[in-house]
């Protein structure tokens, strides 16, 4: 489906959270955010998800990660909700804000739609998820089904990833986790690799022979 992809800048929208109005501009700043939607309130999946969410958010913050999750029911509707998942993830606590999308408006301008679910007003929300870089440009976006509840360890994941990414000329592999070597971007040559990386880097050594798999930890 068409609509804001990576690369895109965020709509500056005005939008009703748990937490007051915000204009999503002014709610980004210069930081990196989450935005990451839900089919509907009171539904089993998305409240496993907003619990999870809520145990993680310390380890966003920390990483200068803000977080806003989105479901298409009303604020009222959130309020009550909020007392469910917390009580059913224990210890969590619901400390970022939630936009309510009751006409189903703002889903439509973040490219948030599910096609396939609907109830009686229109269109829910898919599970979608678009992480923003300081510059308020989408960096990665996941997009789940309703019946696929999200990873969170996998969020972290792909946040340290982008964020190394932002920091160094580096990338990183298939399957990498936190603390692993990275490789050099391809767009390095070896020459400024010597400089750019003083700690060293490692260079596979490839039928081709051609230098461009090196590894390095940054
Ligand atoms: C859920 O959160 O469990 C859910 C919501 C909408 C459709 C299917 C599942």
């Amino acid at each position: 489906m068409p609509g804001l992809t990576i690369g895109d800048t965020i709509p500056d929208l005005e939008v009703g959270t748990t937490h007051g109005k915000i204009k999503l501009h002014q709610f980004c700043a210069d930081s990196w955010t989450i935005l990451f939607s839900h089919p509907g309130d009171f539904t089993p999946v998305c409240t496993t998800e907003l619990g999870q969410m809520a145990q993680y958010s310390q380890e966003f913050y920390q990483r200068g990660v803000k977080l806003l999750g989105l479901s298409c029911d009303d604020l009222q509707s959130h309020h009550e909700w909020i007392k469910d998942i917390e009580a059913y993830t224990k210890g969590a606590k619901v400390n970022y804000p939630i936009m309510a999308d009751p006409k189903r408006e703002v889903i439509k301008q973040l490219n948030m739609v599910d096609p396939d679910e609907k109830d009686s007003t229109g269109n829910l929300p898919s599970r979608a998820l678009h992480i923003v870089g300081p510059d308020k440009k989408i960096k990665l976006s996941f997009l789940y089904p309703a019946t696929t509840g999200r990873n969170m360890d996998e969020v972290m994941r792909v946040v340290e990833s982008l964020q190394k990414a932002s920091k160094f000329k580096v990338a990183t592999p298939a399957n990498w986790k936190p603390g692993e070597p990275v490789v050099i971007s391809p767009g390095v040559t070896n020459e400024q690799a010597k400089d750019m990386f003083p700690q060293g880097y490692q260079t596979v050594d490839l039928p081709s022979k051609k230098e461009y798999l090196r590894f390095t930890n940054v």
